[in-house]
């Protein structure tokens, strides 16, 4: 017998869950948010002074207390699949054909067409209707486990709204969708994270992705994630198609988006394609494309899949979104190496959901070639989460009297005279203790792809430079001798300060090849960085290469090589280097790094990368080819072992065939890393 109070509880727990839905799902709340604290409340004393009824799935029990030190590794039950992409009517033709022809003649085809949406995609376990677990995507086969996150995300069950008049048994199922940022939510978290001079996200999905892999559930509970699910697999329960798994997705709790449209031919398919990209610009989300799916689950079992993707579904990816503006003005900006570029000041306008007021114009042969000048209008245009470019000037519109940009003559941050080299389209300021290079390199610094200081962001830069409390980014590592003033900076407060420093810390243990990508040599980016770091080893052999000894390393050519035998001779760059030594920085490889790999399938031969991957950048794909002693080079010849082509592979892969040079696909990479990878393990 349950007794009086364990009743309360566990109707409290239903009351508390169905307002949950009713707001954060349905968003068609009934009661008011005065009426919803009191039962809050309520079930969490009740539950204070009976804990022994808390269950797992009460919703005072969305956010956990504790940290998550290292998100574990989930292998997916059944992989999670990526989409092939497809641009144009005759792909999507093409891709019916080949889904009738795998199937009996003349049998009838349904689509289901849904909005691709643009965010991180989540896998979420429930068992006997309870969640247990949740996990990103990861590389479709191992994903991370980010269940405590998860659980904090309001529009996500941790019950199944399941009763027992249904015939459905749900014993061990799972769901999958995707977790976003609204834009409007998007863009007052960034705005947030600027006054608190915190590093801005580049869009939407990265700030959601990023969100997910938060180390306190505390703060993801602060952070607007937003979700819609779209696949149920619940073996042995018989469902029929992919409709009435969204339809039964929606009655168990979840957000299900409901803009999908059924079609019984390829060409109502194409008209709701338009139909959505159409409608892009209304929503307060992203999305970037529509999912086209064979309706019946028993076709999608006679379609099955080819490695990475299943034959019956396929994305078709929206343009790049474009608008018409203004240029008021062409300012030039200093980077952190002195460039000075420069950068169109916009009219502002709304362009894939966010506001644009700046783009960049690369260099001054960019301008000359588009013939951009100011008072132009002109077209912008943004893809995922590049910086909106100008793509043309509407030269029809250009007014009387406009000028020819010149380029400058002056620093406009110093005021030092610039250098041009010949042959370059860049402009240096060679003052190193320009203000807005000094920024620039600690931003750099502090990057995410460099040493990754989460909180180091631009605006808090700029107050630490101008107050001086930094001078070079190796002043970074003595700011804790500072808390006491820091923490007197308006806006900023202990909790935060002390999570800077926490992050400082923690950036002392990147490996040697982020800390040399870190310290802003020109011309060494992180694959650049990674490959000296691997051939070099450390930085006091790197210090001591002759210039003819660094162009001997692959990929090395001689503008790098001068340009770091350059930053070495400069005093500064010396003595900041031995600051950072001290401060406990790695300088050298590993010894675990160099001696752990064993004779694998990459050893010593040489690899092109090409053509768009899935799973990694080709940056990422190459890190993990030179780590395990394979030699990357960017132009295929008889030299190359293997050509790795990932989608859309152009003329290297015919380069390669017409060689006879053996070519893989990203999963056939993909296999080999794994084995090398599982052994290490
Ligand atoms: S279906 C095999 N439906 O797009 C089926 N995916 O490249 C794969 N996505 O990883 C998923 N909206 O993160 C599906 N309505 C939708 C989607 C969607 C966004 C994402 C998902 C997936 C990627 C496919």
């Amino acid at each position: 017998m349950s007794s009086k109070v364990e009743k309360e509880i566990k109707l409290l727990r239903e009351t508390v869950s169905k307002h949950d839905y009713r707001y954060h799902v349905l968003a068609d709340p009934i009661i008011s948010d005065l009426e919803y604290d009191t039962l809050f409340k309520r079930l969490e004393k009740l539950e204070a002074e009976n804990p022994e009824f808390i269950t797992k799935d009460s919703p005072t029990q969305r956010v956990g207390q504790d940290l998550t030190k290292e998100f574990k590794q989930v292998r997916h039950k059944i992989p999670m699949l990526s989409l092939a992409n497809t641009y144009n009517e005759k792909e999507l033709f093409d891709f019916d054909r080949k889904v009738r022809e795998a199937l009996a003649d003349n049998e009838k085809v349904e689509y289901i067409v849904e909005f691709k949406i643009d965010g991180a995609s989540v896998s979420l376990n429930y068992i006997n209707g309870v969640l247990n677990t949740a996990a990103t995507r990861g590389d479709g086969t191992v994903g991370e486990e980010i269940t405590t996150n998860v659980r904090t995300m309001k529009t996500i069950p941790l019950r199944l709204h399941h009763n027992k008049s249904m015939r459905y048994k749900l014993i061990d199922i799972e769901v999958r969708g995707e977790i976003f940022m609204n834009i409007k939510d998007f863009e007052k978290l960034n705005k947030e994270r600027e006054k608190k001079g915190e590093r801005l996200f580049a869009n939407p999905r990265n700030s959601s992705a990023g969100t997910l892999k938060m180390q306190d559930p505390r703060e993801v509970v602060k952070r607007p994630l937003n979700n819609y699910t779209y696949t149920l697999i619940s073996p042995g329960d018989n469902l029929k198609s992919h409709e009435e798994n969204l339809e039964f997705l929606n009655k168990l709790g979840f957000k299900v988006n409901p803009n999908y449209a059924k079609c019984t031919s390829i060409e109502s398919v194409i008209e709701i394609c338009r139909k959505f990209e159409s409608m892009r610009d209304e929503l307060d989300y992203e999305i970037d494309g529509a999912v086209i799916k064979v309706n019946s689950l028993a076709q999608q079992e006679i379609l099955g899949s080819i490695a990475k993707s299943p034959r019956w579904a396929v994305a078709f990816k929206f343009k790049a979104k474009q608008v018409f503006t203004k240029i008021n003005k062409i300012v030039w900006q200093v980077g952190r190496t002195g460039a000075v570029t420069p950068v169109a000041e916009l009219e502002p306008v709304l362009l894939a959901g966010s506001t644009i007021s700046r783009a960049t114009l690369h260099n001054m042969d960019e301008i000359r070639r588009k013939d951009i000048r100011e008072g132009d209008k002109v077209v912008i245009e943004k893809g995922g989460d590049v910086i909106p470019k100008v793509v043309a000037v509407i030269l029809s519109e250009r007014k009387k009297g406009s000028k020819k940009v010149r380029a400058p003559q002056k620093c406009p941050v110093c005021k030092t005279p610039l250098y041009n080299s010949e042959g370059e389209v860049a402009y240096y300021c060679e003052n190193p203790e320009c203000s807005e290079q000094i920024k620039g390199r600690i931003e750099h610094f502090a990057s995410r792809g460099a040493m990754d200081i989460e909180g180091l962001g631009e605006a808090l830069i700029d107050i630490f430079v101008e107050r001086k409390f930094l001078i070079s980014y190796a002043d970074i590592y003595h700011l804790y001798k500072m808390r006491e003033k820091l923490v007197t900076i308006e806006r900023l407060g202990e909790k935060s300060i002390d999570n800077l420093l926490k992050a400082i810390e923690e950036s002392k243990k990147k490996h040697f090849e982020k800390v040399l990508f870190a310290i802003g040599i020109r011309y060494v980016g992180a694959g650049v960085a990674r490959k000296l770091a691997y051939s070099v080893k450390s930085i006091d052999i790197l210090i001591n290469t002759s210039e003819e000894k660094l162009v001997e390393i692959e990929d090395i050519g001689e503008s790098i090589a001068r340009s770091v035998k350059q930053f070495f001779s400069n005093r500064m760059n010396l003595e900041n280097i031995e600051r950072l030594k001290a401060a406990g920085l790695n300088f050298k490889l590993k010894e675990e790094k160099i001696q752990q790999v064993k004779e694998n399938f990459f050893s010593g031969k040489t690899f092109v990368l090409t053509g768009k991957l899935q799973k990694y950048t080709r940056e990422e794909a190459g890190e993990h080819i030179e780590r395990l002693g394979g030699k990357l080079t960017s132009s295929i010849s008889k030299n190359t072992n293997y050509l790795i082509a990932g989608e859309k592979a152009g003329s290297k892969l015919n380069k390669a065939k017409d060689l006879g040079i053996d070519v893989l696909t990203e999963n056939d990479m993909l296999k080999y890393l794994k084995e090398v990878i599982e052994e290490e393990v």
